[in-house]
């Protein structure tokens, strides 16, 4: 089991790592730390991953000539392991990660774990690598799970070699605006990703071509962006890092995930957290002219959780929205997600994983 194998090493990590003497649990913000254990598991050409096993964490050696290195054949995921006030080690919805990776890996022509073997994958690393998770209230270990193509080959094909990382990271606020409200930027010039793309799975190639975006709309003094469509650049589709919402009176509107936006397993958590709190929620194409008329807007994400958007500037116009604590939509879904995700409210759905 993932305890046995985490026990077996125990004695052996705890010495090192001066940086774990110096952390400072108040100030994680998002950015990663070298902690003691990674898994790891690689898929020959039989096509099948072998068992796996924890490993220290480290560098990886690769190939010039890895598929995901010359032709960018790789998949991540995020997921979080936070410690309850029992303190138990909880996950969250990590099947979900593993079908992600599934999909993501068919239309990337790649070879992928089972649902099975991954969420063993991030329970073992979330287990070998638990004094990294914050205290309570604190943060938690951002667990990233990796799936590269790290086969040698030259002309344009799919690896034969694929590699399963997971490694993990204890992280505060992503944005260091910490909880403070987001302002954020709509870009017509450069879109995410098109019909037909990849933008619905969790490639990597979705991540580069909106970093020259994202920098400038940080120079401006901006937290993120929201892209446009590509076709019509009029539907908002998702911010860089997150996906988005708008509430109008008592309705809530995401955009449908048509391929170009990424199925948020916390986008989906919120729908569900919506409904049960009574509001009707709608997917479906929103246009950037609603999201400048709503009455609040809040983004999504599994590094984001939930967080509230004070203004978005479009065409040289701004908007502020509704940002003050009390009655807001996005504070109250933020509260019954974390509650649940932290083992504080009763988990009807069964998402969280002891
Ligand atoms: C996540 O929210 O977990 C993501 O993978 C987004 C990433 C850009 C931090």
């Amino acid at each position: 089991t993932a305890e046995a194998a985490y026990a077996l090493r125990e004695d052996e990590a705890m010495p090192r790592h001066e940086e774990y003497a110096n952390i400072d649990w108040n100030n994680l913000g998002f950015s990663p730390r070298r902690t003691d254990y990674m898994y790891k598991s690689t898929c020959a050409s039989n096509n099948t991953f072998d068992q796996g096993q924890l490993i220290d964490y480290g560098n990886v050696e690769l190939s010039p000539a890895a598929g995901v290195l010359n032709y960018g054949q790789g998949l991540f995921e995020g997921t979080k392991a936070v410690r309850g006030e029992d303190g138990r080690i909880l996950l969250f919805r990590p099947d979900q990660n593993a079908i992600r990776m599934q999909i993501g890996a068919e239309r990337m022509c790649m070879q992928s774990p089972s649902v099975k073997q991954f969420v063993d994958a991030v329970k073992q690393t979330a287990i070998a690598n638990k004094r990294w998770i914050p205290p309570p209230g604190k943060g938690s270990l951002y667990i990233r799970p990796l799936l590269i193509g790290t086969g040698p080959i030259l002309g344009l094909s799919p690896a034969h070699e694929y590699t399963f990382l997971v490694y993990a990271s204890p992280v505060g606020n992503y944005f260091k605006e910490g909880t403070a409200s987001l302002n954020l930027y709509v870009n017509n010039d450069f879109h995410r990703t098109t019909r037909g793309g990849a933008g619905g799975v969790k490639s990597i190639t979705n991540y580069a071509p909106v970093l020259k975006p994202l920098l400038r709309a940080k120079e401006q003094g901006f937290s993120d962006v929201v892209f446009l469509d590509s076709v019509h650049k009029k539907y908002i589709e998702e911010v860089s890092s997150c996906n988005i919402f708008l509430v109008k009176g008592d309705v809530i509107s995401t955009p449908s995930t048509v391929g170009t936006i990424l199925e948020g397993i916390t986008r989906k958590s919120i729908i569900d957290i919506a409904h049960d709190l009574g509001y009707k929620v709608e997917e479906r194409l929103v246009t950037v002219d609603e999201l400048m008329e709503a009455d609040e807007v809040f983004t999504t994400g599994t590094a984001v959780t939930v967080a509230n958007v004070g203004s978005i500037t479009y065409n040289g116009q701004r908007v502020e929205y509704k940002t003050s604590d009390c009655g807001l939509v996005s504070q109250k879904l933020f509260k019954r997600l974390v509650g649940i995700q932290s083992g504080k409210i009763e988990d009807k759905y069964n998402w969280v994983v002891a």
